[in-house]
């Protein structure tokens, strides 16, 4: 059999993570691609072509997990993220991973001030890495060691879990996310309770329970790549969980974004604006005394 070239390798922007397309050209005389592969995670669409350029083929085949890795990259405050290539957005701002969890999260949410009351429980809603969570919990502590800080992070991609031990962002609380895999999803270590729920946010936010939460950091990818994410569906379940007068922040102010907190019931006004051109939202559930 004669070497195949990778001609091109490409991810596309589909809906779901688990579909790319890759580009072989064959030398003239090979007429088979079987066994080329091992069986693994990511399925793929390959599509064939004989030097020229002609289309021969399309099938679908599981690639090895190291042609879907993410590329890391370092934000404006040496703190890393990763770009989500099917996405093309990264999970953080490139002005600062962490600090956007400290200015757009903790702050607006009031972590500092609840954690005077000796408990605080943060919704991480498409908790990633955590880095947002991990920064409510470090401005608890620092404010009250004695408090109990209990997280709740929504997420549905095992993979970035995963990169948890590949990052070292300059959070001290980001220690206890180093025991999250995607095995082992809850971490509980003196007054820091974590459980990540792994699935599609929109089904698994339903199991939690009413009135839970005192803040929500709300951070999906933008409206315009996850449109989903910014339903008044979903907006409806996060309104349920929070408790009155909770506060969710979120980085973005779109329009349609703050037309469906709205519709759920939550009160908004402008975030901090940074790294972005527009500010964030914050949104109450402010409820009449
Ligand atoms: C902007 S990133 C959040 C980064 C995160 N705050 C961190 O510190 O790493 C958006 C996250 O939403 C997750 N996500 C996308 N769709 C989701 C869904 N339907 N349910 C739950 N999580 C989802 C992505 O996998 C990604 O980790």
């Amino acid at each position: 059999m004669k070497e195949l070239t990778l001609k091109r390798l490409e991810r596309k922007i589909h809906l779901s993570k688990h579909s790319m397309e890759i580009y072989i050209v064959l030398s003239e005389d090979v007429t088979s691609l079987s066994c080329l592969f091992q069986i693994n995670t990511t399925k793929c669409r390959i599509l064939t072509y004989r030097k020229g350029l002609n289309f021969i083929s399309q099938s679908y085949l599981y690639l090895p997990l190291d042609l879907t890795s993410m590329q890391k990259c370092t934000t404006a405050d040496g703190s890393e993220t990763f770009l989500n290539e099917e996405i093309q957005e990264t999970y953080h701002s490139h002005t600062g991973a962490v600090e956007e969890a400290l200015k757009k999260y903790a702050i607006p949410c009031k972590i500092k001030e609840l954690a005077q009351t000796g408990k605080v429980t943060i919704l991480d809603a498409c908790a990633g890495m955590g880095y947002n969570a991990a920064m409510g919990i470090q401005v608890a502590l620092e404010e009250n060691p004695d408090c109990k800080v209990e997280v709740v992070g929504l997420e549905i991609d095992p993979e970035i879990i995963k990169k948890i031990q590949e990052v070292n962002p300059a959070i001290p609380a980001f220690k206890y996310f180093k025991k999250i895999t995607p095995t082992n999803l809850e971490v509980k270590e003196g007054n820091v309770h974590i459980k990540y729920i792994l699935g599609d946010a929109h089904e698994t936010s339903k199991l939690l329970p009413e009135e839970y939460f005192d803040a929500i950091f709300f951070d999906p990818f933008s409206p315009k790549s996850a449109p989903d994410m910014w339903n008044k569906e979903f907006f409806d379940q996060m309104y349920r969980v929070i408790k009155r007068n909770g506060i969710l922040a979120t980085f973005s102010c779109a329009r349609m974004a703050r037309d469906n907190m709205a519709a759920a019931g939550f009160m908004y006004d402008d975030g901090p604006i940074l790294g972005r051109r527009g500010p964030g939202t914050i949104a109450t559930k402010w409820v009449f005394p």
